[in-house]
């Protein structure tokens, strides 16, 4: 437990470490990965060129410092990190790296202003943090192995089948090469695939939700291709798509995730995804159909059009089940989409769409897609007055904020 001095100290220069929050972990990262190249194994390198992790680690350690006399209080917020660190494989040993750099930036950064008591009362408060983490992920890790079909770090699995599926997603089935059991997930959790790729100095490790229904003796991911941007082509993706064929051995760990579907709760469920946010929807879609054919459940999925929307097949064969209600809006359609009248809604889902045909706001919404779909449901959703604990997301990404405004229309891909 800190002493009262430590806490004032901590409290006190949060503001200051937030107001060079970024230019800290930007040095951070540049030291740790001068010192430990060996971590670019793990870290996903195109978050770094974008400044995205950099910005959710400074948030977390700013936020956990704000806690620091009382941690229970964010232990929701560990715990969907550490699903995260699980899933990569973060051990122990790796936090007192990661607390050295920090600290060697926080002194970088500050210079003189950062005296020796605040870079003690630091380091003491990261060690507190970092034991919450470890303490938490070692419960994970125990629960990943020991559960039936479950594994420690990473498994060899083979593609038994690749679909494509639209122009820009392609599924993925995956069966463990010792042809073992493998491990139950709950619908909405993901897995991590870690790749070595020919020419590539480090490996690289990608989460992907799992498509389909629990209780398979396969998973299936269903992979978007991350192209034709001015941004350099999606690493992973691109190679999933273009060199992984059937019969080729994918690492995979075992699946993780707390944005899953609540299947002891029967209030009516509304799943809305852009684009490949789907994948997660479409599990719990399954899900409700095959464990709570009661339950009201409307599924609303926005794409371009008919040449981009995946898996459009498994939606419509559940949507003919009285408690299934599904929507397609698309905001480009192609003149054969028109033709064939294959979309409900031609443009965006808005908030006044939602007001005229959701059944009813007493619902648990669970949403994903692009960020700008992302903030408008979300905004959406408070603006009609849903609760906060009924409304679930996740991000295909570092976790952002959705509270920012909307600059510009929602996007779909
Ligand atoms: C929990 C979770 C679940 C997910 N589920 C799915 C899923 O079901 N299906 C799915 O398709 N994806 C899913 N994702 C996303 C997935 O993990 C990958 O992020 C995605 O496939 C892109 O990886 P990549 O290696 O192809 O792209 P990366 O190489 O990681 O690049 C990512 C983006 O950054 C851009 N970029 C790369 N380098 C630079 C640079 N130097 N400067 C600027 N921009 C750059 C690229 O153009 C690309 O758009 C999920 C992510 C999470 C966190
Ligand atoms: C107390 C210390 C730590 C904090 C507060 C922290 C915080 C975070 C946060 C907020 C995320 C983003 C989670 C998400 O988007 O879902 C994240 C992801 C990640 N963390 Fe940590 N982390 C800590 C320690 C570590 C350590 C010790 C390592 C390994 C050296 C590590 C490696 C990673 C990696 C690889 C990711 C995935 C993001 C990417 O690759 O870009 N973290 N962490």
């Amino acid at each position: 437990m800190l002493n009262r001095n430590t806490i004032e100290i901590i409290k006190s220069t949060v503001p200051v470490l937030e107001k060079h929050g970024e230019a800290i972990t930007t040095r951070f990262y540049q030291m740790m990965f001068g010192n430990h190249p060996e971590l670019l194994n793990i870290f996903n390198h195109a978050n770094q060129k974008q400044g995205r992790q950099q910005k959710a680690l400074a948030g977390t350690v700013y936020a956990a410092a704000q806690y620091i006399d009382n941690l229970e209080a964010i232990l929701p917020v560990v715990k969907q990190i550490a699903h995260k660190h699980r899933s990569l494989g973060i051990k122990p040993e790796h936090y007192p790296i990661v607390g050295k750099h920090l600290l060697l930036a926080i002194k970088d950064v500050l210079g003189d202003a950062a005296t020796d008591e605040i870079i003690n009362a630091w380091a003491e408060a990261y060690g507190v943090i970092a034991d919450a983490f470890i303490s938490v992920e070692a419960e994970m890790y125990e629960e990943a192995e020991k559960q039936n079909g479950g594994w420690d770090g990473f498994r060899s699995f083979v593609v038994d089948r690749k679909v494509k599926e639209s122009d820009v997603i392609t599924s993925f089935y995956l069966k463990p090469t010792d042809n073992n059991e493998i491990a139950q997930f709950l619908p909405g959790q993901y897995i991590s695939i870690k790749l070595e790729i020919d020419g590539e100095e480090f490996t690289h490790i990608r989460q992907y939700s799992l498509s389909d229904a629990p209780g398979k003796d396969y998973y299936r991911i269903s992979v978007k291709r991350e192209a034709g941007t001015a941004n350099p082509d999606g690493m992973v993706s691109n190679y999933l798509h273009d060199t992984v064929t059937e019969g080729q051995i994918l690492k995979v760990s075992a699946p993780a995730g707390d944005f899953v579907l609540d299947t002891e709760k029967n209030t009516p469920v509304v799943l809305l995804s852009g684009g490949v946010g789907l994948t997660p929807m479409l599990s719990m879609l399954k899900t409700v159909v095959d464990v709570q054919p009661q339950r009201n459940v409307t599924f609303i999925h926005a794409a371009a059009n008919g040449n981009v929307h995946a898996l459009r097949g498994e939606v419509d064969a559940l949507s003919t089940l009285d408690n299934v209600n599904s929507f397609f809006f698309y905001d480009g359609p192609t003149e054969e989409d028109r033709h064939n009248n294959s979309f409900d809604v031609e443009g965006y889902v808005t908030q006044d769409w939602l007001v005229k045909n959701i059944p009813t706001f007493d619902a648990d919404f669970y949403f994903c897609g692009p960020q700008p779909f992302m903030k408008s449901i979300n905004t959406s959703l408070k603006n009609l007055g849903v609760a906060q604990e009924r409304i679930h997301f996740e991000f295909f990404g570092p976790k952002g904020s959705l509270e920012e405004s909307v600059t510009k229309e929602p996007v779909s891909v």
